[in-house]
């Protein structure tokens, strides 16, 4: 589906990434995890086309995409979702789907058809987590990417959003999950890589990773899974 290969970039002197290589299969729910600025958001930002990088290649379906636009790689089927959440929130949410191209099925998908005709203002924080998601599956994509979709939630709030992304994998949607919210995170996501200052440094299920020294050191010391 996904494919990063030896991926670098820098900002003046920081390196924030080195090296990086992975892949995401098809049907498969990956997560990224590591410290503040290890580095995740700007993999993102590389692979959706925000970012150009200095080195590396990506490919999506086998297409080469590093380089291309993020409105080239919507269209292609390459979607994310951002770290704070952009919807219009003077518009009701039924018509926020409407202008992303999606309709009451979006809405469906993440349990939002019964507010569509609220105020996207008047939502609470989880409900507009799920309006954002509700605004990436409106371009109908082939993978969704998702900033960490768990911040700022309660446990409620949480639970809901669980149920949302399983579901979207059980419609077959790809999905590639940056967080920092680990207990939520590892109910939904089959594998997980981790960075740290730019360099991935563990490749594997969130029942490994918990055990790894070398993740524990520089990650789940201070970020543990209760
Ligand atoms: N546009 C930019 N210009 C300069 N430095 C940047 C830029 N974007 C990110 N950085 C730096 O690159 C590093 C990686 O940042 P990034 O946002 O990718 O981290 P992150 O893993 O997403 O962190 P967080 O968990 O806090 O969201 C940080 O040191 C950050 O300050
Ligand atoms: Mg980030």
């Amino acid at each position: 589906m996904l494919k990063v290969i030896d991926v670098e970039k820098k900002f003046g002197e920081l390196r924030a990434l080195s090296g990086v290589s992975f892949k995401v299969n098809k049907d498969e729910c990956l997560g990224i995890i590591g410290p503040n600025g290890a580095g995740k958001t700007t993999l993102f930002n590389i692979i959706s086309g925000f970012t150009k990088p200095d080195r590396g290649e990506v490919l999506f379906r086998g297409e080469k995409i590093s380089g291309k636009k993020p409105s080239y790689l919507v269209k292609k089927g390459l979607v994310r979702t951002f770290q704070l959440i952009k919807v219009f929130r003077q518009m009701s949410v039924e018509e926020n789907v409407l202008t992303a191209g999606g309709g009451i099925e979006e809405l469906k998908a993440v349990g939002l058809h019964n507010k569509r005709y609220e105020k996207a203002q008047n939502l609470s924080h989880g409900e507009l987590r799920r309006l954002s998601i509700a605004l990436a599956l409106s371009t109908k994509p082939k993978m969704l990417m998702l900033d960490e979709p768990f911040s700022g939630l309660s446990s409620i709030e949480s639970k809901e959003l669980e149920r949302v992304i399983l579901s979207l994998k059980g419609c077959g949607i790809p999905l590639v999950i940056i967080e920092h919210k680990l207990k939520e995170l590892f109910n939904v996501v089959d594998r997980v890589i981790v960075l740290n200052y730019g360099k991935l440094i563990f490749e594997g299920l969130p029942e490994e990773v918990i055990k790894d020294k070398t993740v524990i050191e520089a990650y789940l010391g201070g970020n543990g899974v209760e």
